[in-house]
C-alpha cells in the first residue's frame, strides 16, 4: 500500500505522495512550510477529505515550527492566519477545517511558552493521523458486513488508502470484505474530470490483488441495468446533518441510477466528515475548479479552444437516496437527523 504522507522528523517536514503523477511515477515532494502544503491541497497532490485534514493539521505543525512570535498572543494569531490559508484551499470537505480546529483548540488550552507549543502540534496531527487509519478499519469492520459473500461494488472516485491517512472508507470496506474471504469485485468509474478513479482506485485494487474491472462514468446506468451491481459504496467530502452527502461529482447520478435499479446505495466515511453545525445540504459550499481540468488531459486539448465550462468538484446526494452511512461509531440508516445527533 502506498503511503499517502510521512512526517520526516529529522528533517522536520512533510512529505506527500504526489497524486497527479500516479499511476504512472511514484514521487514524493518535501513541504517545508504551510504555504508548500497549502499549494499540494489545492493543487491535488495530496486530495480525500481525510488525507486533506490529515495534511493540513501537519501543515499547521509547520507554521508553528517557522513562527517567529515569542509571545503567546501573537503567536496564536499566526497559528490561526495559517489555519485560514489552509483551510481556504479546498473549502467542501469538512476534515480540513475540523483538523485545525482540533489543532487550534488544543494551542488554546496550552499554557507556557510558544516554543513549548509546536511539541503540542505535532503530537495532535500524529493523533488525527493515527485515529484515521484506525477508524477507517473500524468502517471497514462495520461496512464488510453489508457486503455479500458474493458480490459486485461498484465505487467513484478514490475513497482508498490514498484519500486517506491509510486503509480508506468505501475501500476500507472493500479491504475488509476480500480480507474476510468474501468473493467480491469491484468497478471502478473513472471519474471525469481528474480520474481519480482510473488512476488511484484501480492502482490501490490491482495492488492488493482485488478483482477491478475499469469503466468509464457514463456506463455505470448500463451496468446497473445488466445486473451488474450489487451495492454501490463511496466516500463523502461533507455529510449534513440531515444525512445530505456531498462526495465527487458524478455520485448523485450514480444514487439516483442505484434507486431505480434497486441496489443498495451506502456512503463510508469517518464521523468527523460529519458537519452537524449544517441542517441540509444545500448548506455544503461546493467548490468550482479550473476550466482547464475538462477541456484539456495530459496537455492535451480535448474540446473547441475557448468552450465555456462548467466544472463543480462535489455534487450533493439528498438522504433519501441513502441506503446507509457507515461510520467509525457504526452504520447509520434513516432518519438520519436523529440517529447522526444520537451517535
Ligand atoms: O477531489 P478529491 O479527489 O479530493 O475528491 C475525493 C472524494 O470525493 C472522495 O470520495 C472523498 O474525499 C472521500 S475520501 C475517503
Amino acid at each position: 500500500m502506498l503511503e499517502t504522507m510521512r512526517w520526516l522528523s529529522g528533517e522536520e517536514c512533510l512529505e506527500l505522495l504526489d497524486q497527479t503523477k500516479l499511476p504512472g511515477e511514484i514521487v514524493y515532494i518535501k513541504c517545508f512550510d504551510h504555504r508548500d502544503v497549502a499549494s499540494a491541497i489545492k493543487n491535488m497532490v495530496v486530495r480525500g477529505a481525510p488525507a486533506i485534514g490529515a495534511a493540513a493539521a501537519y501543515g499547521l505543525v509547520l507554521a508553528a515550527s517557522g513562527a517567529v512570535a515569542n509571545k503567546r498572543e501573537i503567536f496564536l494569531k499566526e497559528m490561526e492566519t495559517a489555519a485560514r490559508e489552509l483551510a481556504a484551499t479546498r473549502p467542501t470537505a469538512v476534515n480540513l477545517s475540523w483538523a485545525l480546529t482540533q489543532l487550534l483548540q488544543e494551542l488554546g488550552g496550552a499554557t507556557g511558552d510558544p516554543t513549548e507549543f509546536k511539541g503540542l502540534l505535532l503530537e495532535e496531527a500524529h493523533t488525527i493521523f493515527n485515529e484515521d487509519i484506525l477508524g477507517n478499519r473500524r468502517i471497514g469492520q462495520y461496512g464488510q458486513e453489508l457486503v455479500p459473500q458474493d458480490g459486485n461494488i461498484l465505487t467513484h472516485c478514490n475513497a482508498g488508502a490514498l484519500a486517506t491517512a491509510g486503509y480508506g472508507t468505501a475501500l476500507g470496506v472493500v479491504r475488509a470484505a476480500h480480507a474476510a474471504g468474501k468473493n467480491i469485485s469491484v468497478y471502478a468509474g473513472e471519474t471525469r474530470p481528474l480520474l481519480q478513479g482510473a488512476r488511484l482506485t484501480a492502482l490501490e485494487m490491482l495492488q492488493e490483488n482485488i478483482p477491478v474491472t475499469l469503466i468509464t462514468d457514463n456506463m455505470a446506468g448500463f451496468l446497473m441495468a445488466k445486473k451488474k451491481v450489487d451495492l454501490v459504496i463511496v466516500g463523502a467530502d461533507r455529510i449534513a446533518s440531515n444525512g445530505d452527502v456531498a462526495n465527487k461529482i458524478g455520485t448523485y447520478g450514480l444514487a439516483v441510477m442505484a434507486e431505480a435499479h434497486n441496489i443498495p446505495f451506502y456512503v463510508a466515511a469517518p464521523f468527523s466528515t460529519v458537519d452537524l453545525d449544517l441542517k441540509n445540504g444545500s448548506g455544503i459550499p461546493i467548490e468550482e475548479r479550473d476550466q482547464w481540468e475538462v477541456t484539456h488531459h495530459g496537455g492535451h486539448l480535448l474540446a473547441p479552444a475557448g468552450i465555456k465550462v462548467w466544472n463543480p468538484a462535489f455534487d450533493v446526494t439528498p438522504h433519501n437516496l441513502i441506503t446507509a452511512i457507515i461510520t467509525d461509531r457504526g452504520i447509520v440508516q434513516s432518519p438520519y437527523g436523529e440517529n447522526l445527533r444520537e451517535m
